[in-house]
């Protein structure tokens, strides 16, 4: 019997290649950066199934030249890079990774918050400038995390892993969700919902950003949530790029409307070197990041291995957005 073929669009854990090489033919795209969409495209045209990352746009045109595509695995929590409803609408399942990067990302959104906070990034360029000639009474002045209040945006899984490290530095955690948490959970978690966005931010010291990329949050955050927000505070975003008008944050921060911004995602990836926020000191950005520990990135490849084998059989994904998909 032949094997089902499948298109792997970066060099992800061997454990999973391996896997997926016992099920399928299977082709890995070799390069460090991404194939062009002309080139996915024409990959997509004789394969049965993908696995595809963040990076790579999987629109209504290439599902259209992909007459035998089944099952499309992303490697990453977020799916906004996929036509969702055009996959439905195909037969197409469309597989993701939550629950595995959980922890990681939360991590990543309080190691951005301290550093953002204490001016870490900071700290590293001054010593290296050679401009450490003393300890300095008003040198690097930053703001205090224990003991401030955090506001969490969207208290889904990341989020609540978020407000479970501000408890260790006893900070006051309020979120803002469109759905509220039952009154147990709020008290495990120790948060206290907010129901108005204006009032959650003129409150917080902190603000951390967990909710998915869609029409509803794009631009979340702009001009006017800025000017709502104290002058010491800072912003920390491991969701989405677009989640902030960044032209807005560049001025909230170059104004000092805000103290300081940690950011593992930009409007734009790769931010362009001449993009104006990085012309200031009071942004530290990493490059989108925020699950890039050696455990967690195996995980969510074998994750997504499974979710394309499945696919390829004609079973649901065990992690799949939209189970409604009529297999082929
Ligand atoms: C995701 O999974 O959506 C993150 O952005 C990358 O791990």
């Amino acid at each position: 019997m032949t094997k089902p073929k499948v298109f792997v669009t970066r060099l992800i854990a061997r454990e999973a290649l391996d896997r997926i090489g016992q099920a399928a033919d299977i082709e890995v795209w070799q390069e460090e950066l991404p194939p062009a969409y002309e080139i996915l495209r024409e990959k997509a045209r004789d394969i049965n199934g993908m696995l595809c990352m963040l990076t790579d746009r999987i629109d209504a045109g290439l599902m259209a030249a992909a007459p035998r595509l089944k099952v499309i695995s992303n490697l990453a929590v977020g799916y906004d890079n996929i036509n969702i409803a055009e996959a439905t609408k195909r037969g197409i399942f469309v597989g993701n990774t939550p629950g595995v990067l959980t922890e990681t990302t939360a991590d990543l959104a309080f190691a951005l918050l301290m550093a953002a906070a204490r001016r870490i990034a900071g700290g590293d360029r001054y010593t290296r400038q050679g401009k450490w000639r003393t300890w300095g009474p008003q040198v690097l002045l930053g703001q205090d995390i224990h003991g401030a209040t955090l506001a969490i945006i969207g208290l889904g899984r990341i989020g609540a892993e978020v407000a479970r490290r501000a408890r260790g530095f006893n900070m006051r955690v309020l979120y803002h969700d469109s759905s509220r948490r039952g009154a147990e959970e709020e008290c495990a978690l120790g948060t206290e919902f907010v129901p108005q966005l204006a009032e959650l931010l003129s409150r917080a010291d902190f603000i951390s950003l967990h909710v998915p990329l869609t029409p509803q949050t794009r631009h979340l955050i702009g001009a006017r949530e800025f000017a709502l927000m104290k002058p010491t505070a800072v912003i920390v975003n491991t969701s989405r790029g677009q989640v902030i008008d960044q032209a807005a944050l560049y001025r909230a921060l170059k104004d000092g409307r805000i103290f300081a911004a940690g950011l593992d995602v930009t409007e734009v990836e790769p931010i362009p070197p001449d993009d104006p926020l990085l012309t200031l000191d009071n942004v530290v950005i990493t490059p989108h990041i925020a699950s890039a520990s050696f455990a967690t990135r195996t995980k969510m490849a074998l994750i997504a291995a499974e979710n394309l084998i499945a696919g390829l059989r004609g079973e649901t994904p065990p992690h799949c957005v939209n189970p409604t998909a009529r297999a082929r």
